[in-house]
């Protein structure tokens, strides 16, 4: 009897509520996961995580192999115990990174070779060795190794990644199962691999991925990659509506790397279950905070004597104790405390909203409930 499972417990057009188990606990759907680039979530604490109501949290294979290395991880127990994360958690594989590095990296068949961006040293990953990277980490989830292209790439650059992703994901899967059968003492024996589609903003490119992976093996959940990353926003909604309507319906689909907060329930509304982004800490520190009528900067000097919380209907610990005024002094005098609080409260205020939308999907109530959400989200912009 495998760990993971999905259940769907109720749909509302296109959007749905499920439950996914893995081997360190459920996971409620739609859901955002927090980043932890470095195994560790930056300025939170497991703790506030666990509070804040995040249940599942991400990781990277790039950044972890180059420090501390996957082998040290793996030596401490593998993540969940290095970084006293307990919870469900999902590695991506660098696949993403390693073509983000422009200029430093050449692309073959076999797989990437590229320099470190931290000391230059030369590097190579492979379909291979990003699979017993992600077995020494040991996350419950652990994402293919792709190859991403740019937004607006052409159809033919577009298509070429596509189907390399899909030769090295049959790659992937050779050297997952022979690790998950040979490999019984890792961190965590049983994972599950998830392949990603890809293909650009192309609708065939996209339809040919996903008809492609599903022939390769029975997956139990599926990343959407290759979207928010340069192309306009239609065109991504354009890819999700093509995807949504291919991918199995009985099994999780993760939307990689989106996450501001229209996108959120942009994409539930088009299937999706599954989100990651850095925007919440990144942008928390710094100086911007999401709100229910958009995004704000706490450096803005009109909150000097504000004495309101960030967000009067949030109920993060944050906004729970602190307010407006106080936080941008703890900015402008740059006190470190003052990208912990805008963290929390973003990554709280996304977790809450997908709360929200998954509540609003067994209600039944999607459709009024989204459209308006992002009326009152998109009503005034600063
Ligand atoms: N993170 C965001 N997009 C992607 C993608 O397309 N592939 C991988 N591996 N990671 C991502
Ligand atoms: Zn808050």
């Amino acid at each position: 009897m495998s760990a993971f499972s999905f259940a769907v417990e109720g749909t509302d057009g296109e959007a749905r509520a499920g439950v996914f188990h893995t081997p360190h606990g459920p996971v409620q759907t739609p859901q955002f996961m927090p980043v932890g680039t470095l195994a560790s979530v930056k300025a939170l604490d497991p703790e506030d995580l666990q509070r804040l109501g995040a249940t599942m949290v991400l990781s990277n294979a790039y950044h972890l192999r180059l420090r501390p290395g996957d082998e040290t991880v793996r030596a401490f127990g593998g993540l969940h115990r290095f970084m006293q994360w307990e919870g469900p958690m999902l590695t991506d594989s660098g696949g993403f990174q390693v073509f983000s590095l422009e200029g430093l990296r050449t692309i073959q068949e076999d797989g990437v070779e590229f320099r470190s961006h931290l000391d230059g040293s030369l590097q190579q990953f492979t379909p291979e060795s990003v699979m017993r990277i992600e077995r020494n980490l040991g996350a419950d989830v652990i994402m293919q190794f792709d190859h991403v292209v740019p937004g607006q790439s052409p159809h033919d650059l577009a298509r070429e990644a596509m189907e390399r992703s899909v030769r090295w994901l049959e790659r992937c899967r050779v050297a997952f199962d022979q690790l998950q059968r040979e490999d019984t003492l890792a961190p965590t024996p049983e994972q599950a691999l998830f392949p990603i589609v890809q293909g650009g903003i192309h609708a065939d490119l996209r339809r040919a991925s996903a008809s492609a992976i599903q022939g390769v093996a029975d997956w139990v959940g599926v990343g959407i990659g290759g979207l928010s990353v340069g192309e306009t926003k239609p065109d991504m909604y354009a890819m999700l509506d093509v995807v949504n309507e291919v991918l199995p319906k009985d099994r999780p689909r993760y939307l990689m790397g989106v996450g501001f907060p229209e996108d959120l329930v942009e994409g539930v509304a088009r299937g999706v279950d599954l989100f990651d982004c850095v925007a919440p800490t990144r942008m928390g520190r710094t100086g911007a905070f999401f709100t229910p009528t958009g995004r704000r900067s706490i450096k803005n000097a009109a909150w000097r004597l504000d004495q309101s919380p960030l967000d009067p209907t949030c109920t993060c610990a944050a906004c729970a104790r602190f307010s407006k005024g106080y936080i941008r002094h703890l900015f402008v005098a740059e006190e470190i405390l003052g990208l912990r609080l805008l963290s929390l409260h973003n990554v709280h205020f996304l977790v809450a909203l997908m709360r929200e939308a998954r509540d609003a999907v067994l209600a039944g109530t999607f459709a009024g409930w989204s459209r308006d959400w992002l009326a009152r989200y998109h009503s005034r912009s600063t």
